[in-house]
């Protein structure tokens, strides 16, 4: 009886394994085949108890086999199909997000943390929201300020220069009071060099609301660049653009201590990240925006540039050559 138990309880991980054990208990010189020797001279009395349970015995070894049989079999059909399954797993290799998305993500967080929502739009545009809604007429002079790579003429269909298109749209679709931020890649018709690129990233921000001021303006700014670069300065120079009035350029002075850090700033400390200014009434009114009631002020300022100064990278042509090697620096970033 104790035999049986133990025939019961066998467990086997190889064919090797179940070979053994039914020549245990089944071969020719096994256990049983004893037993079977043993049955004459048992006591007539007991023989019938004996049978039984040598029979009992025999048919449970049988069965354990046929089964641990059957079990290894189907496993190894398992692993014929997928391998083998305990093996440790190829490691995943991970990717990392682009310098340009950290820096827009950064960006959208910061402004969306003082109430400001994202605006997006085509890439493709039409004269009236790159140029002429933003106080750009046709033949407007101010137009060569920005190279532009048109698809068609007449009707002109263009690359957006700016994305201040997006905010064109925006005020004909939304009612003041308007907080949004536009993020997304433009493109200007200009030779392609370690600091300049024909295409690049902005992200313009639209502010419009009554008694908006231009200490506002600069407060919000001053605010984005101390969270986005820590302790910094920013400098607001007299400027012009068609779409703002008064306009200025923002410089960002960050304090670096060091001589390489200056290099990047060109020795003056002072880097230029984009422009801004009051939104110009006729902006508003093509907008169907009433000046009497609404002022705003807008910004723009340029992904890519803001990316080369907090990685410190000296070529913007890096941004879009998609070498694994330069992405994958930035594996340990947001
Ligand atoms: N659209 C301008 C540019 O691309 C930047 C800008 C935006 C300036 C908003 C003023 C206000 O150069």
């Amino acid at each position: 009886n104790q035999l049986i138990a133990e025939a019961e309880a066998f467990k086997a991980q190889s064919k090797e394994e179940v070979e053994a054990f039914r020549i245990k208990y089944l071969g020719k010189k096994g256990l049983l085949n004893d037993f079977f020797a043993e049955f004459k001279n048992v006591a007539n009395d007991q023989k019938k108890e004996f049978g039984q349970t040598i029979n009992k015995l025999k048919k449970t070894a049988e069965e354990k086999v046929n089964a641990l049989k059957e079990e290894l079999e189907s496993k190894e059909e398992v692993k014929g199909v997928y391998g083998d399954l305990s093996r440790p797993g190829e490691p995943v290799q991970i990717g990392a997000r682009h310098p340009i998305s950290i820096v827009k993500n950064q960006i959208i967080d910061i402004f969306s943390r003082i109430g400001f929502n994202v605006s997006e739009g085509p890439e493709i545009e039409d004269d009236w929201h790159n140029f002429t809604a933003l106080n750009l007429p046709e033949y407007h002079p101010a137009r060569d300020m920005q190279d532009t790579f048109f698809i068609q003429t007449n009707p002109d269909i263009l690359l957006r220069t700016h994305t201040s298109s997006v905010q064109v749209r925006y005020m004909e679709n939304n009612k003041p009071p308007i907080r949004t931020i536009s993020p997304g890649r433009v493109y200007r018709n200009e030779a392609i060099s370690a600091r300049s690129h024909c295409f690049f990233h902005q992200v313009e921000g639209l502010y419009i609301d009554k008694d908006v001021s231009f200490a506002d303006l600069k407060q919000t700014l001053q605010h984005f660049t101390t969270e986005m670069f820590g302790k910094s300065k920013i400098r607001l120079r007299p400027s012009y653009f068609p779409f703002t009035e008064p306009s200025a350029e923002i410089d960002v002075y960050w304090g670096l201590e060091t001589e390489t850090d200056y290099k990047i700033t060109k020795g003056t400390g002072w880097l230029e990240i984009g422009g801004c200014g009051m939104v110009d009434p006729n902006v508003l009114e093509n907008c169907k925006i009433d000046t009497a009631e609404y002022s705003g002020f807008a910004f723009g300022v340029g992904i890519d540039r803001i990316a080369m100064l907090l990685h410190q990278i000296g070529d913007i042509r890096l941004l879009s050559e998609n070498d694994v090697r330069f992405l994958e620096q930035f594996k340990s970033s947001l």
